[in-house]
């Protein structure tokens, strides 16, 4: 299959492009497309066979559920039994925006949609690609994340490319995402509402609002056959570099000493995710001894929207660069911290080092 490759350019040229992905997805074909979070692969998600084809042009397990997206908040109570009053408040306060909720599904929404659960996820993109996109297709657009299963997250319409070209119809070009991690989860279909993946929007930001939520175990802990996520996605090897990759927790002289002697002694070329202050200091002491090293500065010390912005892309680099062994300096696992651990720590295989 051929996959068309389409730049926006956010004015009304756009609109033509928009018709055209949206004729394509109304007979059943795939779309990937931009949003704050990172890019989406659409499918029509009303149609199990449009779901079926998500999964295989992703190589990613049936039972890993998609996303629904959708434009407009009266898209919702066709899709779901109930709208609880806390999702009431998440979607007033987030929607459009980068969190996905979790609600009791209708039957209108196929079990090949929601790999078999009674339940669907659902999120209104705030991009103003995604939701004319969405509006063009006239469906809720399933889409799970625009990479090969196990890779990073797309953040570039050219790493959809990398992955996806000739497996998909259409590549809508929007720019980098602003954000680069994937929408924060909640589960609101009982009890205290639950985070059942980190993202953008922190613990922090969600208790303000609802006072007192849950993690799911699972987002903090390696998971396991006791423990098992209630976002089935997460149990999966994720994100994963080609090369090993340690992450390494500790206060920050001893944290660079650490990486810095390992670099020195690893048999190829070693590649470190770091603070742009960090990053000088690993130049001088790499380049001092003769030892060749890939640095990926993701942005200044506590920046970490930088980072979670970066992150992606690094990984994927880091691949392209032939990196032997991979280092990451942790953050605080605070606010947006949380989320880029999480996916930190699954890139690393929980491989985590404390010094
Ligand atoms: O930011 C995002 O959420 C991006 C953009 C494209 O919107 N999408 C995304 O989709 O990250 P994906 O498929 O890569 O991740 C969806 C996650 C998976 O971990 C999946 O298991 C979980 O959502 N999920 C989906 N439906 C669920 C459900 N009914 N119950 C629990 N978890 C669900
Ligand atoms: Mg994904």
């Amino acid at each position: 299959m051929e996959t068309r490759f389409v730049q926006l350019q956010g004015d009304e040229h756009d609109a033509a492009v928009f018709a055209e992905a949206g004729r394509i997805i109304r007979a059943g074909g795939l779309v990937a497309f931009p949003t704050e979070t990172v890019y989406g692969l659409g499918g029509n998600g009303l149609d199990p066979e449009a779901s079926r084809k998500i999964y295989a042009a992703k190589g990613r397990p049936s039972d890993n559920p998609l996303i629904l997206h959708i434009a407009e908040r009266d898209e919702l109570p066709p899709l779901v039994q109930e709208v609880p009053e806390t999702a009431g408040k998440l979607m007033d306060a987030f929607w459009p925006g980068p969190l996905t909720l979790i609600f009791r599904k209708r039957p209108l929404v196929p079990k090949e949609t929601t790999g078999g659960l009674d339940t669907v996820a659902v999120r209104m993109p705030s991009h103003p690609g995604a939701a004319a996109f969405i509006r063009a297709a006239g469906v809720p657009i399933a889409a799970p994340s625009a990479n090969l299963s196990g890779r990073p997250s797309p953040t570039t319409a050219e790493h959809v490319r990398e992955d996806l070209n000739g497996r998909i119809d259409m590549i809508l070009d929007g720019g980098e995402s602003e954000i680069g991690l994937e929408s924060t989860i909640v589960d609101v279909t009982g009890g205290t509402p639950t985070v059942l993946r980190p993202g953008y929007i922190g613990r922090e930001r969600l208790e303000a609002l609802l006072g007192e939520i849950r993690i799911d175990p699972a987002v903090l802990e390696k998971p396991s056959a006791d423990l098992r996520p209630k976002a089935p996605g997460m149990k999966y090897r994720h994100y994963a570099p080609k090369a090993p990759l340690t992450l390494v927790k500790g206060e920050a002289a001893a944290v660079s000493a650490y990486i810095t002697e390992q670099c020195l002694t690893a048999p190829g070329r070693a590649g470190i995710l770091c603070s742009l202050e960090s990053a000088c200091g690993y130049a001088a002491a790499c380049g001092k001894a003769g030892k060749p090293i890939l640095l990926y500065p993701l942005g200044e010390q506590d920046d970490e929207e930088a980072a979670a912005h970066r992150l992606f892309a690094a990984l994927r680099q880091a691949d392209e660069d032939g990196a032997a062994v991979l280092f990451a300096e942790a953050c605080e696992e605070k606010d947006l911290g949380a989320a880029i651990m999480n996916r930190l720590k699954k890139a690393a295989a929980y491989h985590i080092i404390e010094v």
